[in-house]
């Protein structure tokens, strides 16, 4: 089943001298359940594409179907109601919101929808994370990969369609890295998450079921990796 599409999809930043084309028509579709890695040379439009797979900003031209709705047709208001229940984002700066503790930086999606949280998948997602005795830090008393955990379990915590990863360890050491894509490989398999993951790292790359070549803007290729 698909879970994503992109109908020619074009993203031009600037005008005159200053315009950059940083998509080129891209045409995409991933299945649900996939992990994809992107990669491509710095500036070759990665972040531009996950930046418009998660409803924070919109293309110049093209479609984006997720599950059954053109997210490039969605009000404001729907968009960001869209970002916070369809999709988890993760960077390579964790993002959190410094003044909060670990429990209410994972349930904040929720918070924010003023929804009451599901203690059980919270209890599940922390302890698979092991930040369980952690949920009263705030995140500057955090290990670099302790924070980047936080910020997977937030992006969980509403079971999105779609989990959506900016170089995730760029700014962690190997070991931290390896777990980093280890719990996103954990939560690829157990709760059959689709997860677009950008990275540089070749080897972390070889694990995804499909890897994504970006090239000025384009896709130079796609190969589905054999086990
Ligand atoms: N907000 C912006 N305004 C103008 N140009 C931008 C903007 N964001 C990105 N670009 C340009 O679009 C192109 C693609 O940028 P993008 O951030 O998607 O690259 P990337 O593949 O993620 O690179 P990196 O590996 O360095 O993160 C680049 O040429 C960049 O300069
Ligand atoms: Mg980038």
């Amino acid at each position: 089943m698909q879970l994503l599409t992109c109908d020619n999809v074009t993203k031009i930043y600037g005008s005159g001298e200053a315009k950059v084309t940083a998509l080129d028509q891209i045409n995409l579709s991933v299945n649900k359940g996939e992990f994809v890695a992107i990669v491509g040379a710095s500036g070759s439009g990665k972040s531009t594409l996950l930046h418009l797979l998660g409803g924070v900003d919109r293309p110049s031209g093209g479609k984006i179907w997720i599950e059954d709705t053109d997210i490039s047709t969605l009000s404001e208001e729907k968009l960001a109601v869209f970002r916070r229940r369809k999709v988890g984002l993760i960077y390579q700066f964790y993002n959190l919101i410094p003044t909060l503790d670990v429990r209410k930086n994972i349930l904040l999606p929720l918070l924010l929808d003023g929804r009451k949280p599901d203690e059980a998948r919270f209890s599940e997602i922390v302890t698979t994370l092991g930040l369980a005795d952690r949920l009263n830090h705030l995140p500057s008393q955090l290990s670099g990969g302790q924070q980047q955990r936080v910020a997977i379990g937030r992006a969980l915590i509403y079971r999105p369609a779609l989990l959506l990863a900016d170089e995730p360890t760029g700014n962690l050491d190997r070991k931290n890295s390896e777990e980093t894509v280890e719990l996103l490989k954990l939560s690829h398999s157990r709760y059959r998450q689709t997860v677009l993951l950008i990275t540089h790292d070749e080897k972390i790359a070889l694990e995804a079921d499909r890897i994504i070549t970006i090239e000025d803007g384009k896709i130079v290729s796609d190969e589905v990796m054999k086990r």
